[in-house]
């Protein structure tokens, strides 16, 4: 039986009886943290819970398994998800969207929380379409999940605080052997289509020089980047002479491209005819996206999975809950959760159509994060 406590889950519940939560797409630390809250928010608050394993693959095999509370207690500190993901081609066709429709329906689910990035979304939203599902029972709503932090109208994506710490702690250790040797290191970290944890984790690890896609470089001023940092650091007797260089993953040159057009170019300024400064590169790949969620990390999580649970509880559907923005919002498009101040519910389809413009670097957001490099490139390097 539920307590008064939990049953203020939501003030104006209407009934949620059934839940299916499902992790996505790249995992994200902090996934867990999400699944553990929603879990037993909703519990809480007197819905059966299940997981459905495999992302949106456990919803067209029917494969759903029950959530106890002592199932995902101690989940909260656990990297990856218990869940399991998977990218689910599926889930992107009308009748692999059927399928899953059914399947949640014949089992009872009025409720469904997906936790993940893009590709989980844009399932999310197809699923509820009502050009395509009609007035389809189960309601739907997102929770924000990508080390990328490129999801459109949140602040923060779960995740994207471990990832940073990650890179920073990696950059550390890697600066102290570059400067035994007054080397200069490109480190690369994942981000596809976003420089968004190069810049950040860049700046925490002190970096000489961040490249990331949003900036719009050409291969050539890729190289001068590199190029200038080796060289400024070379000049200073009496500071560290080793260089710094993160570089996202979706950035023009792979990291090899750009070693060998940089040691080319360093060549030249030597007159033996070797680089004049050595140059060595660490792909981070998928260490970034492993490890012990952050504190952040599971506080985030834990109040977007409040904020909703809370909002299927109160009848929403087609939403994501958000973290903070740094822009306001139109208000046509996003409320502030009634669960809690900092998370806000946003229309699942502004949240695509703001993704998608991040994506191709006309979101104002992406473009003042350019510009702040732009402006701070130059003191990166002293
Ligand atoms: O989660 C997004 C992301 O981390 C990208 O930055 C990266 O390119 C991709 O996942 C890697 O995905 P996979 O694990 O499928 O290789």
């Amino acid at each position: 039986m539920a307590s008064d406590k939990a049953q203020n889950v939501s003030a104006n519940a209407a009934s949620l009886n059934k839940l299916a939560i499902l992790t996505s797409g790249g995992d994200a630390p902090g996934m867990n943290s999400a699944v553990r809250a929603a879990t037993m928010f909703a519990r809480a608050a007197g819905a059966e819970v299940f997981g459905a394993r495999y992302g949106y693959r456990g919803l067209l095999n029917a494969d759903f398994v029950p959530l106890e509370v002592s199932k995902v207690a101690g989940i909260i500190r656990d990297g990856g998800t218990i869940l399991g993901s998977a990218r689910c081609p599926e889930i992107h066709t009308p009748d692999g969207r059927e399928t899953a429709r059914d399947n949640l329906a014949s089992h009872g689910f009025d409720g469904l929380l997906v936790i993940g990035g893009d590709g989980t979304l844009t399932g999310a939203e197809a699923l509820t379409n009502p050009d395509e599902a009609g007035e389809f029972a189960t309601r739907v709503v997102g929770i924000p999940a990508s080390i990328d932090n490129d999801i459109g109208l949140t602040g923060m994506a779960i995740g994207v605080d471990t990832a940073m710490n990650t890179i920073m702690e990696a950059c550390d250790n890697i600066v102290d052997t570059a400067s035994a040797f007054d080397r200069t290191f490109i480190v690369e970290v994942m981000g596809r289509r976003s420089g968004y944890l190069a810049m950040t984790a860049g700046v925490a690890a002190g970096a000489d020089a961040v490249l990331f896609p949003e900036a719009r470089r050409t291969e050539e001023e890729l190289v001068d980047a590199v190029v200038k940092a080796a060289l400024e650091a070379t000049r200073h007797e009496d500071r560290p002479r080793s260089a710094l260089i993160v570089k996202a993953e979706g950035t023009a040159l792979s990291p090899e491209q750009l070693r060998e057009r940089v040691d080319e170019r360093l060549a030249k300024h030597s007159e033996s005819g070797e680089p004049a400064v050595e140059t060595r590169v660490t792909v981070l790949g998928h260490v970034v996206r492993g490890g012990r969620p952050s504190a952040f990390d599971r506080v985030v999580a834990g109040r977007l999975a409040h904020a909703a649970v809370t909002a299927l509880f109160d009848g929403e559907t087609r939403k994501m809950a958000a973290w903070m923005m740094p822009v306001e919002p139109p208000e046509e498009v996003a409320e502030r959760s009634p669960a809690d101040p900092y998370c806000w519910l946003v229309d699942l389809e502004a949240v695509l159509a703001e993704t998608l413009r991040m994506q191709e670097g006309t979101s104002p957001l992406v473009e003042w994060r350019a510009r702040i490099f732009d402006d701070i490139e130059d003191v990166l390097m002293m």
